[in-house]
């Protein structure tokens, strides 16, 4: 069978754990390599992933020299968070006819923030017949995909709460620090105020996706400033220690108003010393419904997953911009992956 050929676009802490896990994977062929970090380009594939052999994939800073001599079938995207910053990057590939499939937050329901962008980006797709998707686990899956899917057993729906709480202590150090753990409360306000922190990124994009599967007409999204999580005793990581009063990490909720009502609430939570780390779904319906994964499902390896199980799905979809709602049940894709084409 033939194999699925993929470009990695953006080869760091999320691309590179996608390009290891897509090399153990049957059916799928790792043909090209972009990335501007100086560390990275032009080195082997394999030597910037750390897997101490070569693959005769040169990593490459020239998008246009890698796809003219790729035929992919699809790009893996992960360099950014926002659609301006990634929109110039991956417009111009639909002229190679290839599919992407972005971890970018905002594409993955562009609507909300960018339509300008996102009728320009589906305009792209459907002239040289090739999807956009951006997924991930959240946004991607937990606060928008699942709770969607969850709504499917519903004859009524009132209102929507999910929530996500992260003990940050079992997370990449890099992460711990850049929610604030075992900083002051002011050291905290001032990251804050230099972007330093910037909360989540995505809760936004799940309350539009939510509202668009149920037809609901939101009047507005609001999104709470971040706030800081205070340690109510001295608690640690192996990496950090906060001492009661100080920050742990981070906070952060939105709220989707229909008509008025808060139709959808969503709260997230991440630091260190969390005592149970979950994700929730409460549906205040006719059946109501309350689901609970514990403990929260690990991110990274989650946004990893959800990324190559979608690579058959974006291969299959339509033209034009996808969004998760669009596509059919996620599921993963688990054997020769041309299998699921
Ligand atoms: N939806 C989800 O659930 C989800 C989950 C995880 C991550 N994400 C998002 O995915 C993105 C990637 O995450 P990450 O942790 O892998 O970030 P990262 O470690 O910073 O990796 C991004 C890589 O892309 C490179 N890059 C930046 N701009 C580029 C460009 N124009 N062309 C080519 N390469 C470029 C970066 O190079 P430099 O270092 O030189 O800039 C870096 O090597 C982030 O925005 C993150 O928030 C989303």
């Amino acid at each position: 069978m033939e194999k699925i050929r993929v470009v990695l676009y953006g080869v760091g802490a999320i691309g590179s754990r996608i390009a290891k896990f897509l090399l153990e994977k049957e059916g799928v062929k790792i043909v090209g390599a972009i990335d501007i970090a100086k560390d990275k380009v032009g080195k082997d594939l394999g030597e910037v992933l750390s897997i101490g052999k070569r693959l005769g994939v040169v990593v490459s800073n020239d998008p246009k020299a890698v796809f003219g001599k790729a035929c992919a079938d699809v790009v893996v995207h992960a360099t950014s968070s926002y659609l301006r910053d990634v929109y110039p990057q991956i417009a111009p590939l639909a002229e190679y006819g290839v599919n992407v499939v972005s971890t970018c937050e905002e594409l993955s329901y562009p609507y909300v923030s960018e339509p300008e962008l996102a009728k320009k980006l589906d305009a792209l797709g459907l002239k040289y017949g090739v999807t956009f998707l951006g997924t991930g686990i959240n946004p991607g899956f937990l606060m928008d995909t699942l709770v969607i899917t969850l709504t499917a057993v519903c004859q009524k729906v009132n209102r929507i709460k999910v929530e996500r709480v992260m003990n940050a202590a079992t997370r990449r150090v890099p992460f711990q620090k850049k929610i604030g753990a075992g900083l002051t409360v002011k050291e905290f306000k001032k990251k804050m105020k230099e972007k330093a922190i910037t909360g989540h990124v995505g809760l936004e994009q799940s309350i539009g996706m939510i509202a668009g599967a149920l037809k609901w007409q939101l009047d507005k999204i609001k999104i709470d400033p971040v706030e800081p999580v205070i340690a109510r005793k001295d608690v640690s990581s192996e990496a950090i220690k906060v001492k009661r009063g100080q920050a742990t990490g981070l906070k952060q909720s939105a709220h989707g108003f229909v008509n008025g009502k808060e139709r959808i609430t969503l709260e997230f939570q991440a630091y260190i010393g969390a005592e149970e780390e979950y994700d929730a779904v409460t549906i205040d319906g006719v059946p109501p419904i309350r689901q609970k994964i514990s403990p929260c499902v690990h991110g990274d390896l989650a946004t990893i997953a959800v990324i190559a199980n979608s690579i058959p799905k974006v291969i299959n979809a339509p033209p034009g911009v996808v969004t998760m709602k669009d596509l059919p049940v996620p599921s993963a894709a688990l054997e020769h992956m041309r299998k699921y084409l």
